[in-house]
């Protein structure tokens, strides 16, 4: 299997632990999980196939290592590359701003020339806006409420990975 690198930041601990679960889920052996906190520009260059996960913070807000290093990320060339995302947020104490994280990184991917996979239903969700619904009733990566809908979070890990495997393609 071809290898994927997985970039997340976390600042509580949540996406730091899907991170794991969909590594897991995927290969062990595989996948390299990649703390942004740690990133460096050149280490997307290693990969043809990557996975980034972020929360969002502060009314719409990058996680605070995502956002960090947002002005490098910008520079990134993602022609060639095939990108999944994943996001977590609440959705009823931030309805406006609901995973917008995974909005303003997955439209950068775009302009640089990335193809993305796995995105997501809105349905399910109570959100009012969000930064990741560029098509209407469609998340451009995974949503996940670890606030307000935690019991969901390994049943949609679970479909979203058997989606990405198929739209990477992931074989072996
Ligand atoms: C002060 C604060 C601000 C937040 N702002 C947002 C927001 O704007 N949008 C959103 O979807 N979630 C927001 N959240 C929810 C977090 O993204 C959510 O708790 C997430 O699971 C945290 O993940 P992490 O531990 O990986 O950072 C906020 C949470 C807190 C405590």
């Amino acid at each position: 299997m071809e290898k994927i690198g997985l970039f997340y930041g976390s600042d509580t601990g949540n996406t730091e632990s899907v991170a794991h679960k969909i590594r897991e889920k995927i290969s062990k052996e595989n996948v390299y999980l990649i703390d942004m906190y740690d990133a460096k520009a050149e280490d997307f260059a290693t990969y043809d196939k990557i996975i980034l996960g972020l929360s969002t913070w502060h009314d719409g807000q990058l996680q605070s290592d995502w956002d960090t290093f947002f002005e490098e990320f910008k520079e990134v060339d993602f022609t060639g590359k095939t990108v999944a995302l994943f996001g977590l947020g609440d959705q009823y104490v931030y309805c406006d701003y609901f995973i917008d994280g995974v909005g303003i990184i997955g439209t950068v991917v775009l302009e640089n020339g990335g193809k993305i996979v796995g995105k997501w239903s809105t349905e399910g969700y109570e959100h009012t806006e969000s930064k990741a619904e560029l098509e209407k009733g469609i998340f451009l990566g995974l949503a996940l409420d670890e606030d307000n809908q935690f019991e969901q979070t390994d049943e949609r890990i679970d479909a979203w990975v058997e989606q990405i495997k198929k739209e990477f393609p992931i074989e072996g």
